[in-house]
């Protein structure tokens, strides 16, 4: 078969805790993730050439091997001894992208799923996560997919049980954020307030959701420029004014998502919001794991 297609999910961060800065430069994180319908679709062409490219509608998006999903091909033949192969990755870009939402690293952790499957290579779902460390801290969870616990730089994975059945909706305000930059801003704070994580793990075992809208909250909220954070928390308020059992800022943004248990109540929310944010988006969990 020369032409695999694919789907690659947006995970969101239920909790997000910064415990420290590690030697290496990276961050010790303690998050809860959970991916959601929204999702990128991918076509993954064998073209009988010799390098890899990627396509997409977006002309910013980079087409060569720093594509994080040409990237995450290269890794996965290094890492099995295989032969790099001529390949097209065209991307139909769902998830919007800088967005807090794991879109890029969604996509190569798709193709490595996808890999492993035409190449009939049978790797674990922890191997191809390991492989999906060297392409972002991101990857092997999103590898995995589901509820999960991500510790370390995120690789370091525990599966929790499915998140409640819910509607979510997402809103994208319209402005970039650095992740590097936010993680400088918060070595530099001495942080107030910090995620009840035990709590979120006990609410999602207990499978209540209202006790996991309770517990949503990202630290880096908390550093954000005092501007872009009033911007954050007009969303959210539109979203509780609409129904929403809790609402998060998502990563490190500017994503802004909301929970609700009324599928109604989610489409007034993505309506209202949708009048003044071109990116906002309605999306339910998603919460069977993908297939490796
Ligand atoms: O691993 P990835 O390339 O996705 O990380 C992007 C940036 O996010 C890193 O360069 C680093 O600044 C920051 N980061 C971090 N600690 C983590 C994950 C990411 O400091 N655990």
């Amino acid at each position: 078969m020369n032409v695999i297609e694919t789907r690659a999910p947006a995970k969101l961060n239920l909790t997000l805790d910064v415990l420290g800065r590690r030697e290496d430069g990276y961050h010790d994180l303690r998050m809860v993730m959970q991916s959601v319908s929204l999702c990128d679709s991918l076509r993954l062409e064998f073209d009988g050439g010799e390098t890899v490219r990627v396509r997409s509608r977006l002309s910013f998006l980079p087409s060569d091997g720093t594509n994080l999903a040409a990237s995450a091909a290269l890794c996965y033949w290094r890492a099995t001894g295989r032969p790099p192969e001529g390949l097209t990755i065209t991307l139909d870009k769902r998830i919007p992208v800088c967005a807090g939402l794991a879109g890029g690293s969604s996509d190569a952790a798709a193709v490595l799923r996808a890999l492993n499957r035409h190449y009939g290579d049978g790797l674990s779902p922890e191997e191809l996560a390991a492989i999906g460390e060297a392409v972002g801290s991101d990857v092997p969870y999103c590898v995995l997919g589901g509820t999960a616990l991500a510790e370390g730089r995120g690789e370091r994975l525990t599966p929790l049980p499915a998140m409640p059945a819910c509607a979510v909706v997402l809103c994208k305000p319209p402005f970039p954020v650095s992740t590097p930059e936010l993680f400088r801003q918060i070595d530099g704070v001495k942080l107030r307030c910090r995620p009840d994580t035990r709590g979120m793990l006990e609410a999602l075992a207990q499978g209540s959701l209202s006790g996991v809208a309770q517990r949503l909250y990202n630290v880096f909220e908390d550093v954000l420029p005092p501007r872009r954070r009033e911007k954050i928390q007009e969303i959210k308020d539109i979203l509780l004014e609409c129904g929403a059992l809790g609402a998060c800022m998502s990563g490190t943004g500017p994503t802004v998502f909301g929970l609700f248990s009324q599928r109604a109540r989610a489409e007034e929310a993505c309506r209202r919001l949708k009048e003044q944010y071109a990116e906002t988006f309605l999306a339910d969990t998603a919460p069977e794991r993908p297939e490796v």
